[in-house]
């Protein structure tokens, strides 16, 4: 690291304001895996966290007071960028949200290409650069996260700041076919050469980066092959590229599991829903999630393997995220109708298939949710990472719990010997899963549940910030182990 402090920027801050019923204004956590991820990375190291309150500029006065209160004693401090409605509706609703979301997550068909965002994209940017130089020091080291932020970079060179900069992109990187979509794509993959260090979640992205940019930007040379390469583009400097799956704080999430007051919640849950095994599914609203593929592969396991009925019970919390994105709303409209449907079609007397929450938890409920359920259904359609499955596995104490995971998030190539990997568009192969899961002997559980957890202990979330900051400032090339990316395997479709 360089002398100076850590300095975190991305579009969130750890906390949001908002406003009650009663017009009160009030400091909530922030929802989501990069919250997640980062914060106790600050709690450890201090340092500063520029981001967006999450309300519009005009509605909160004394933005930075309440701030300051709601991360009052945890070692770091919080700077707002306030942004107008405008520019939460072009820069965030509109590029960042109908645009790079959707085409990073393989979803091109949902994409709004409107080129109107684009300028307030780049003015929100230079904004976010604009705070930094106002408040980051020249011997900080600028650390930038997401896709929400892509330009920071550039803008920050633009208004001559010289600081170390590295970026981390928590979503996944497409490939060129997918990228090649994108009317900026020249603009956003020249900005991505204005960090020291780009680093992605995984091996697979950051191949589909480089051969964009092999593509895109001729004359461009790759040296090295381990985690962290170097890349040289004809006149500009060099930027080092590595992929670094980021994780969660293990212990934390194992001894807060371990707690008095989680394990009554625990029982709580599970004697309300007795005698049978809980599977959990725990998404944002997120149409990458594949919320609906995983309802229809429980409506598809409860016909082929009659035994499940009344002996599992599915509980699917959903946390309310960018509910102002049209296809958000959409998407609500679709789970609940799904989970209306097979509700009606095999509730019996005394049981319900579907426990269905539309809302955030605190965390005693989150963490004896992770706890007490026998299964998790984690089959995103496409995800970065996904630190759901990993929290899961750091709270299953007991090891009696079983992992389905999609192949297509980030952690399957980590988790891939532990976890019953699942493609979240083959509904006969998830409801297999389910099945196989729900009798899977105990034996076996724990083997498998050891496995994971050891993994996800070893390579938490200190040892990813570690690899991180240490490829920032070493120019030796890492040799940080990486898991490779994970083989579809053969599944057999069931007799007709
Ligand atoms: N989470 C949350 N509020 C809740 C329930 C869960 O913030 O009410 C957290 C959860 O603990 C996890 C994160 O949201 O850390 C989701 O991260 P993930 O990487 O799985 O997906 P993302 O939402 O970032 O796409
Ligand atoms: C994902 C993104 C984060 C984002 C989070 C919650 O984890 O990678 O950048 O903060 O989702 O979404 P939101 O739009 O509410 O910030």
């Amino acid at each position: 690291m360089t002398s100076g402090r850590l300095v975190v920027v991305s579009n969130r801050l750890p906390v949001v304001l908002q406003r009650t019923k009663q017009g009160e204004w009030r400091v909530q956590s922030g929802t989501g895996g990069l919250v997640t991820a980062m914060a106790p990375v600050l709690r450890d190291r201090g340092g500063l966290w520029i981001g967006w309150a999450g309300t519009p500029a005009a509605q909160a006065r004394d933005v930075e007071l309440r701030l300051a209160a709601g991360v009052e004693g945890v070692g770091y401090t919080l700077r707002d960028v306030p942004l107008t409605r405008d520019e939460v509706d072009g820069y965030y609703h509109g590029f960042a949200n109908e645009i790079l979301w959707p085409l990073f997550h393989d979803l091109p068909s949902r994409c709004n290409f409107d080129p109107d965002y684009w300028p307030v994209y780049e003015a929100v940017n230079a904004k976010f650069a604009a705070a930094v130089a106002e408040h980051a020091g020249s011997e900080d080291y600028l650390w930038v996260h997401d896709y929400h932020l892509i330009l920071l970079g550039r803008e920050a060179r633009r208004l001559g700041l010289r600081q170390r900069a590295g970026f981390f992109l928590h979503i996944p990187f497409p490939p060129p076919d997918l990228f090649f979509k994108l009317p900026w794509r020249f603009q956003l993959l020249e900005a991505l050469l204005d960090y020291d260090l780009v680093g992605f979640q995984t091996v697979r992205d950051r191949r589909n980066f480089l051969q964009c940019v092999r593509a895109l930007l001729p004359g461009s040379r790759v040296r090295g092959a381990g985690a962290v390469v170097s890349l040289e583009v004809p006149d500009r400097r060099e930027t080092r590229v590595g992929a670094f799956p980021i994780s969660i704080d293990f212990d934390d999430f194992a001894r807060f599991a371990a707690t008095a007051e989680v394990a009554q919640k625990a029982w709580l849950i599970h004697e309300s829903l007795p005698r049978r095994q809980l599977v959990l599914g725990l998404d944002r609203l997120d149409y990458s999630k594949g919320i609906p593929e995983r309802i229809r592969a429980l409506a598809r396991a409860l016909e082929r393997f009659p035994e499940l009925r009344r002996n599992i019970t599915f509980v699917q919390v959903v946390v309310p995220s960018r509910t102002d994105v049209a296809e958000y709303k959409r998407l609500r409209d679709e789970i609940e109708r799904l989970v209306g449907r097979v509700n009606g079609r095999f509730t019996s007397a005394g049981w319900t298939p579907i426990h269905y929450i539309f809302r955030s938890l605190s965390r005693v409920e989150l963490v004896a949710y992770y706890r007490t359920c026998e299964l998790a259904l984690v089959t995103p359609l496409k995800d970065g990472m996904n630190l759901v499955c990993k929290e899961f596995c750091a709270c299953s104490l007991d090891h009696n719990s079983v992992l389905i995971l999609s192949e297509f998030a980030g952690a399957a190539a980590q988790l891939q010997h532990g976890a019953l990997l699942v493609n979240p568009h083959d509904i006969d192969g998830m409801a297999q899963a389910l099945w196989d899961a729900f009798r899977m002997p105990q034996a076996e559980r724990a083997q498998r549940m050891q496995a994971l957890r050891r993994s996800i202990r070893q390579q938490n979330i200190y040892r990813w910030v570690d690899t991180f900051l240490q490829a920032a400032t070493s120019h030796q090339l890492s040799d940080f182990p990486v898991a490779l990316a994970y083989v579809p395997r053969r599944t057999e479709p069931p007799p007709a």
